[in-house]
């Protein structure tokens, strides 16, 4: 019942705020957004029944962080969402707090759900459970508790729980914070989905070799990929070295070897997966298709997040586009999926040489688009690209570095994001209308942001000092 009650009253306050959300300009059109309120990390990634299912973190009242709820959405193609009733309200005593980040898993043609019950007590202490839920049909869940408690190892932030079977066994892993204040991964082994063995902490700052790696670890994923085994983990704590690090909590990779028995992943260096502004708890699944498939959320929790002008017409964040992973030389590499062709409208072509300084391709303008620069060749130092005069992504060639600047959500100062990038050689672009998802090179790099342009600028234009020219298509892309 009290499920039920939380669920109406969710969908009641969306509904009252529909009309607000609505005459947003800067409301996106081909990504998964929150109906009002606050979206946060994406959850449950899974393939079930014939349908890829994403859950989310959502705060269905208000812009800011709450009680958090799973909100639902299912696809037959990464593509076409269709919202599907609420998964999870925080309903019960041990998750009264909200119902954390979690994934899932199909299990004898079941699907079940793995998350964190998150309790503030009255002592105004944080306490975590985690927890299972089951469904039949893949929309109903019905709550079967917490199955771990906290161990004595770790402060009550304890929590984002994965879950993955490897041979007949069941492993989870969980961001953890040892009592030392150090961010850790810590596995759990189980045969029956209900009764875990807590195996230890298999990685985690002051681990491995790594030295101070932040107080505390968030979103853990743990999955093989093309002969590797990969960690992705969002470390809070960390200071910018350099081009690394700059947003104020980062999402990255280790490449390695998890040894179930010796509680240990022995692994290299650690690398971010995002070079933009606003990325981070990625989650993977594995598809029917044999696919290791992304989703990040397309925000953070900084200073900057109550500036973001959607919060006036109540609603913040998105989640990413769809991506395949690979490894390819030591790397993550992230493309968009396939499927999102499908978006694509009015295909414009042409080979581009910038002479002059400057280009501005009237018929490149856009709001909602696909764009693609192939066979750049630079003959001068830099290559500048401007989206819709709001955001730059510039290119220099003796500097060796790509470069995204867009004017900061609080005082419009401009801020920057770049990267180390030997040889630009492509770009591919989608552009919603106010984020950006912009690959390089085939997916090396990318930089996720938002960004708030003037609703009517349509203008897309290319300056190169020294001359430039590449092969360019565009599509329009959306409903
Ligand atoms: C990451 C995170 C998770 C937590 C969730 C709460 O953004 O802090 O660790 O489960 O958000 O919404």
């Amino acid at each position: 019942m009290k499920h039920n009650h939380l669920a109406e009253r969710a969908n009641r306050a969306a509904e009252e705020n529909q009309a607000a959300v609505n005459e947003d300009p800067y409301r996106l059109s081909f990504h998964i957004q929150p109906p009002s309120g606050l979206l946060n990390d994406p959850n449950g990634l899974v393939y079930f029944k014939g349908q890829y299912h994403v859950f989310y973190q959502w705060n269905p009242y208000e812009t800011n962080h709450g009680a958090k709820y799973w909100a639902h959405m299912a696809s037959p193609d990464l593509v076409n969402w269709e919202e599907l009733p609420i998964a999870l309200t925080p309903s019960e005593p041990y998750e009264k707090n909200g119902c954390y980040s979690g994934s899932a898993i199909v299990n004898d043609g079941r699907l079940y759900l793995f998350y964190t019950g998150n309790v503030k007590n009255e002592a105004g202490e944080r306490e975590t459970y985690q927890c299972m839920a089951v469904s039949e049909d893949g929309i109903h869940f019905e709550k079967k508790g917490p199955v771990i408690n906290l161990p004595e190892e770790y402060t009550a932030h304890f929590r984002d729980p994965k879950v993955w079977k490897k041979e007949d066994k069941w492993y989870m892993v969980l961001g953890a914070q040892t009592l030392e204040k150090k961010g850790a991964a810590v596995l759990f082994s189980s045969r029956d989905l209900e009764n875990w063995k807590h195996i230890g902490k298999i990685a985690g700052s002051g681990m491995n070799g790594l030295g101070d790696f932040g107080y505390m670890w968030e979103c853990p994923d743990l999955f093989p990929l093309d002969g590797k085994e990969i960690l992705l983990i969002s470390p809070q704590g960390l200071k910018p070295e350099g081009f690394q690090y700059q947003n104020l909590f980062q999402s990255g990779y280790f490449i390695g070897q998890l040894d179930e028995k010796k509680e240990s992943f022995a692994h290299g260096a650690f690398a971010e997966l995002d070079r933009g502004f606003d990325f981070y708890a990625p989650q993977t699944m594995h598809d029917h298709k044999g696919r290791r498939i992304l989703f990040a959320w397309m925000g953070m929790t900084d200073e900057q997040e109550p500036y973001q002008p959607t919060v006036s017409y109540h609603w913040i964040h998105a989640l990413t586009l769809p991506r395949e992973l690979h490894v390819k030389g030591g790397k993550l590499i992230q493309t968009p999926v396939e499927e999102l062709r499908a978006l694509r409208r009015n295909e414009m072509k042409k080979e581009v040489r910038i002479e002059a300084e400057k280009a501005t391709l009237s018929d490149a303008a856009c709001v909602r688009a696909e764009i693609l620069l192939e066979d750049i060749r630079l003959d001068g130092n830099s290559l500048t690209i401007s989206l819709r005069e709001h955001a730059f992504l510039k290119f220099n060639v003796t500097e060796g570095t790509l470069q995204v600047e867009r004017p900061d959500f609080k005082d419009g100062q401009p801020e920057t994001r770049s990267c180390l990038l030997e040889k630009l050689e492509k770009l591919h672009l989608f552009l919603d209308t106010s984020s950006a998802e912009i690959f390089v090179n085939g997916g090396e790099e990318v930089f996720t942001l938002r960004y708030f342009p003037s609703p009517e600028n349509e203008a897309i234009s290319f300056e190169a000092d020294g001359g430039a020219s590449f092969h360019l298509r565009k599509w329009e892309l959306g409903t």
